[in-house]
């Protein structure tokens, strides 16, 4: 059976992979965390654009149905232009959480979170004002997040520490809805939810694409779908990292880009 594929800049796109598991057990799936190159949200657009299209393009060599760009960053920048020449669908995280923090908020006042590159591109800010023009939309990047959960250290006091510093603003913005955009941080969660206070409905992106992509595929087979894993740096801490977050017994392999992909 031909897999889906999801790709993100490190462990994100692993918060869509364990919903994917959940929604589509039977699913061959195949990742890929360009983790040689995380993070991808202080880089320039046309640096991440670049990336994503070398990555889309190695993905499409192994015959997948659809593709998911589980990074916020990624799809903010490269889904429109990649969309046009990809030979199969391809998802992107964006508008579904901006259309289900839409349909939860019910001050009509909505936080979005993010790197420094999707807070840039105002992908949320046009997809959320699209869905009701009335929304007010507070944004914040939080370029301190994708590194603790990269390291790992996302259930740390260290990390609990930086969330309730980082978030100071938001609190102080009183949104009900907050979109967590990045797939990294739905690793986060249990702080971010603490921090901002159990009245806040936490939207992942993660999920949101998740329920998308179920919608479009059709019959779902019987037992366990393979999950092949792979990374483009160092393969053992991301393997501990996949291991812990999908409690699964994975085999992490290397990921060698297409010759002229540049790794620096
Ligand atoms: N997980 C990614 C996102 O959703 C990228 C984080 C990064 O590499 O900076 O934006």
């Amino acid at each position: 059976m031909r897999p889906i594929a999801v790709l993100d800049s490190g462990v994100g796109g692993l918060t869509v992979v364990k919903q994917l598991l959940a929604e589509l057990p039977g699913v061959p799936l195949v990742y890929v965390g360009d983790t040689a190159r995380t993070p991808y949200g202080p880089r320039p657009a046309e640096e991440v654009r670049a990336f994503t299209e070398q990555i889309v393009k190695h993905l499409c060599t192994l015959d997948p149905t659809r593709i998911v760009i589980a990074c916020n960053t990624a799809t903010a920048v490269a889904l429109d232009a990649i969309a046009q020449w990809c030979p199969v669908p391809v998802h992107g995280v964006i508008v579904p959480g901006a259309r289900a923090a839409v349909r939860a908020t019910r001050s009509g006042r909505i936080g979005v979170i993010g790197t420094e590159g999707t807070m840039r591109s105002r992908a949320y800010d046009v997809a959320i004002r699209a869905c009701d023009a009335r929304i007010t939309v507070q944004t914040l990047a939080c370029p301190a997040f994708v590194p603790l959960v990269e390291e790992g250290a996302y259930a740390s006091d260290q990390a609990r520490g930086i969330v309730e510093e980082v978030l100071v603003p938001m609190i102080a913005a009183r949104v009900d809805t907050l979109i967590l955009g990045c797939t990294h941080y739905p690793f986060l969660a249990p702080a971010i939810q603490q921090v901002m206070g159990s009245d806040v409905q936490l939207i992942s992106s993660a999920t949101e694409v998740a329920h998308e992509v179920r919608s479009h595929v059709g019959h779902v087979p019987e037992g366990t779908g393979v999950l092949d894993v792979s990374c483009t740096g160092e393969v053992a801490p991301f393997e501990a990292i996949v291991r812990r977050w999908l409690d699964v017994d994975v085999v992490v392999r290397h990921c060698v880009l297409p010759e002229g992909v540049r790794m620096d």
